[in-house]
């Protein structure tokens, strides 16, 4: 049986102006509301930098989290167009996701520095969901464990507890592309996490880490995915950005 309470965040990428933000979040403020405790997940939007201060005034109150989509590993300082993980917390955020793929290709992330940056979210009281995921190149090498535990162990802090850090596993080939990986490929890696987990954070801490399933999460699919052992919840992109669309997927919890 399931212990860990699962987590559905909404990863809304470059989307949104104002209006439409702010709409989305009232949207999906207002099911979780209406469902009250009968809600089976957690639930979390990352919005923009722009919008955080705006989603996070429209879900006050609720049960809504809200997140940044990035931070910096420094606290201040000349880092043009950067964001601090505290400043983050101070506009209403909780969650912050690092090393997200599109970070690591756009912006040439490393392991080291989404490692760095997740110690900086913690630093800031804010909870760290470190994505790591595998290439299609890398999967039809027979790489993906090789690569997926690697990243997992150099972006993950040594500080890093159940309570500060979630996991989010997002084949890179399938973020975006309406494709997913077959039931067996998630179970194999999300199992390979938990058990790398447990050699950092020790038996019970890799018991109760949260480790997201990340790429083309949809209404149709949610269900078969979100039952999986070791699937905690999703990390949406796409299907986030539709308030039907993502409450399906909440509702799709076991
Ligand atoms: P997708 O994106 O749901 O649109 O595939 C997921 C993600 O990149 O977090």
């Amino acid at each position: 049986m399931k212990t860990r309470r699962p987590l559905i965040a909404g990863n809304w990428k470059m989307n949104g102006l104002r209006a439409d933000g702010i709409a989305l979040a009232e949207g999906v403020a207002a099911k979780a509301k209406a469902a009250g405790a009968a809600l089976a997940c957690d639930l979390l939007v990352c919005p923009p930098f722009t919008l955080i201060a705006d989603v996070a005034r429209a879900v006050a109150g609720g049960p809504v989290a809200v997140g940044g989509q990035d931070c910096h590993a420094k606290t201040s300082g000349a880092h043009t167009g950067d964001v601090a993980a505290a400043m983050l917390g101070d506009v209403g955020c909780r969650y912050v996701i690092v090393g997200h793929s599109e970070r690591r290709t756009d912006h040439g992330e490393t392991d080291a520095v989404v490692n760095a940056k997740a110690v900086a979210a913690n630093a800031a009281g804010l909870i760290a969901i470190i994505c790591i995921g595998e290439t299609e190149a890398e999967r039809d090498a027979g790489r993906t464990i090789e690569v997926v535990a690697g990243q997992f162990h150099g972006s993950l802090p040594d500080g890093a507890t159940a309570a500060n850090t979630v996991i989010a596993y997002e084949p890179v080939w399938a973020i975006g592309t309406g494709r997913t990986p077959t039931n067996a490929e998630v179970a194999e890696v999300h199992a390979m996490i938990r058990a790398e987990a447990a050699k950092r954070l020790g038996a019970d801490g890799a018991r109760a880490l949260k480790v997201l399933y990340g790429g083309s999460m949809k209404p149709s699919n949610a269900k078969e995915l979100l039952a999986m052992d070791d699937v905690d919840g999703g990390l949406i992109g796409g299907a986030s950005l539709k308030v039907d669309d993502f409450w399906a997927i909440a509702q799709s919890c076991p």
